[in-house]
């Protein structure tokens, strides 16, 4: 397993956001973390990239404990992330927007020239042509999160509910581009959702939460029908 989480708990004075979750990711795998919201996805995430410290449980990543390792330090072993709400650099251009990103988020000491390379190259994978970040739409910033994130090189990704926002078709294109920067670049990927639909086409396995638990996982088939995961999606729109 590239990333192991075991019995990862999380609690915020004496409410429990994340209790007990344990999953594995394989290498080269694509794993969708879905469950409604408040269910501990992106509190989960914030625990494996670093931006939180664990309660308790552990997080394996490369066969080494990195639960409690400060974001830069995760960053730099080959875990990167998405926000939900993207922040780029307004007053920067697309390209140097990814470029800092390769620059910082980087193990590699790169020059400027190796990180505008590796900006450009991202900025192709992602589909994304030059232009001022202020006129990129939700698709968009989504896309130019994404070329950051892939600038620091990760073997890991975790991508935040990159469909927020979008619409079908653009929910459908970002389904794609994940699974061709897997098939490309041989990332491995987890992606949290609350949608279901499109995620299951794409993911090989997926991990469903709710109230900060595991209540199933396994292939995206068997999971969305198991009971449990459809008593809770029940009359919401995520599985459209
Ligand atoms: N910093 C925090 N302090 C207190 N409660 C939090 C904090 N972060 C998240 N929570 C709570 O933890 C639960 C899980 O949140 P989150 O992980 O963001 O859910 P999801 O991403 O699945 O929608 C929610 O009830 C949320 O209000
Ligand atoms: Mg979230």
């Amino acid at each position: 397993m590239l990333l192991e989480v075991s019995q990862l708990t999380k609690t915020f004075g004496g409410f429990t956001a994340v209790n007990r979750v344990s999953f594995g990711v394989a290498e080269g795998e694509i794993l969708g973390l879905i469950g409604p919201n408040g269910s501990g996805k992106s509190t989960t995430f914030g625990l494996i990239a670093g931006a939180l410290a664990p309660t308790a449980g552990s997080i394996r990543f490369r066969a080494e404990e990195i639960g409690g390792l400060p974001a830069y330090r995760v960053a730099h072993r080959g875990i990167a992330r998405t926000y939900q709400i993207p922040r780029p650099f307004r007053k920067l251009s697309l390209l140097e927007n990814v470029a800092l990103a390769a620059y910082y988020g980087s193990n590699e000491h790169l020059s400027r020239e190796k990180a505008f390379a590796l900006a450009e190259d991202c900025l192709k994978l992602v589909n994304l042509h030059e232009s001022a970040v202020d006129r990129l739409g939700a698709a968009g910033l989504k896309k130019l999160e994404l070329a950051r994130a892939l600038a620091t090189q990760p073997k890991l990704l975790l991508a935040d509910e990159s469909l927020g926002g979008l619409d079908h078709a653009e929910m459908e294109q970002a389904a794609d581009m994940l699974a061709d920067i897997r098939a490309k670049r041989g990332i491995t990927i987890v992606w949290v959702e609350h949608i279901m639909g499109v995620l299951m086409r794409v993911v090989d396995r997926c991990v469903v939460l709710d109230h900060g638990e595991v209540i199933a996982q396994g292939a995206p088939a068997a999971v969305s029908q198991d009971p449990k995961v459809v008593e809770v999606y029940l009359g919401t729109d995520a599985f459209a």
